[in-house]
């Protein structure tokens, strides 16, 4: 037989076996349990459970921050249903599944779901907006008896949500006639749900389910399921998982970083050769998967949020933070001067931080301002110090700047 070519200097060629199944730890593995959501599923589950006895299926709210195994849940749920269904003359179910990420508003995620239900072809487009929800009615019409509409992500229509409010109604409104429709929306903005219009909630919130950040114990135990298909025996050091689950409950709590941090450490044991995975590849794993969020968050700051960032972390090294708005506010205009940028009034300067708050560079902690009535806000860095020093570095306009920082930072060590 031929032995093929001699790969023993091939660099693909890995001395060391760390993974016996690889795409166990990939983000769109399904596992096929999820014991520590055992409520939340039977909660999905009795929201459901009306389309088994002939009429709608409940509507149903998820939220929760992300990587809390929202998206997974509903799906092992309508699977089983899926299942359910072929297995019976009783129910004729169509699900139809979309994310709203980058639909903005009721006409364009009416746009997006007709593309969905037809499957191929263009986006429809240049009709006004009872048009758009009216062709939608079109295409839910050559569906099943039972419809299940899930809007992953709903919480990018913001508050341009009359879909929302019409979606769950259609059938009431005359717009179906023998289907029953209903609709599964799923959030990781947790102030989503509070903004939307009374009549929306009214309409779209038969039952509502929280889904809580997991702690250090469930994410070592989802961790170890992976960890005993995705590597082999005894590859990993005892420390490994309870680690990667600690750093990830600190942030967090979310399963997705979870499983990150210990594929990424997995990784690392192998690019180095080394047999077995070790608390050591998890710090650096963690370092890593921190800076790549920084800098993927960074480059979608506009000039006036990198210089708001820039005046908290000049703060952060001068050990004067937690601080208020005010203080914030000097620092940002002896930056400004010094890098000769125009100039935003305070209150637009504290919009911009309470923004860096959001997308998780700061801690914006609100507090009570008492008799004189609202709130004020302190500001402190959240993302490492070092790093984030190190990415603005790389700006050739903060270049100075950022070197005089952290030259006090190493001053002070
Ligand atoms: N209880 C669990 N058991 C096993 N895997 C889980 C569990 N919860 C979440 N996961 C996994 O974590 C990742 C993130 O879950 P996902 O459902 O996408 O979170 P969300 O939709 O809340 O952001 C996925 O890879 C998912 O399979
Ligand atoms: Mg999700």
């Amino acid at each position: 037989m031929d032995d093929g070519p001699d790969l023993s200097n091939n660099p693909y060629g890995s001395a060391v076996n760390i993974f016996a199944d690889e795409s166990v730890l990939k983000e769109d593995w399904q596992p096929a349990e999820l014991p520590e959501r055992a409520s939340e599923l039977e909660e999905i589950r009795n929201s459901l459970a009306p389309a088994t006895r002939g009429v709608n299926a409940h509507n149903l709210f998820l939220y929760g921050k992300t990587g809390q195994g929202k998206t997974v849940a509903i799906d092992h749920e309508l699977d089983l249903l899926a299942e359910y269904a072929t297995s019976t003359d009783d129910l004729e179910l169509s699900v139809v599944k979309t994310s709203a990420n980058n639909q903005s508003t009721s006409y364009q995620l009416a746009g997006h779901l007709i593309k969905e239900i037809r499957g191929s072809g263009p986006k429809p487009s240049g009709i006004d907006q009872q048009s758009m929800f009216d062709l939608l009615y079109e295409e839910l019409h050559d569906l099943n008896e039972t419809i299940i509409i899930v809007i992953d992500e709903i919480d990018s229509i913001g508050s341009n949500d009359d879909l929302l409010y019409e979606l769950p109604r259609a059938r009431k409104n005359g717009h179906l006639e023998d289907q029953w429709i209903s609709v599964i929306g799923i959030s990781n903005d947790l102030e989503f749900r509070d903004n939307l219009s009374p009549k929306v909630k009214d309409s779209l919130y038969d039952n509502e389910i929280e889904f809580a950040p997991y702690d250090a114990t469930q994410l070592t135990s989802i961790l170890e399921r992976r960890a005993d298909r995705a590597f082999y025996d005894g590859v990993l050091a005892e420390d490994v998982i309870p680690l990667c689950a600690a750093f990830a409950a600190q942030d967090e709590g979310s399963a997705r970083q979870a499983i990150r941090l210990l594929y990424k450490a997995g990784e690392l044991a192998l690019n180095n050769e080394q047999d077995s995975v070790a608390e050591v590849h998890v710090r650096e794993a963690r370092d890593i998967l921190e800076r790549k969020r920084i800098e993927e968050g960074m480059r979608s700051l506009t000039n006036q949020d990198q210089l708001a960032l820039l005046s908290v972390v000049a703060l952060e090294v001068a050990g004067e933070t937690p601080t208020r708005t005010r203080y914030v506010y000097q620092k940002y205009k002896s930056i400004a001067d010094r890098l000769d940028t125009n100039q935003l009034v305070e209150r637009r300067v504290r919009d911009h931080l309470q923004s860096l708050g959001m997308q998780g560079f700061l801690i914006a902690e609100s507090r009570n301002r008492g008799i004189q009535g609202g709130n004020h806000y302190r500001f402190e860095l959240k993302t490492d110090l070092e790093t984030t020093l190190d990415i603005l570095r790389e700006d050739n306009r903060l270049h100075d700047l950022v070197a005089d920082l952290s030259a006090a930072v190493n001053h002070s060590q």
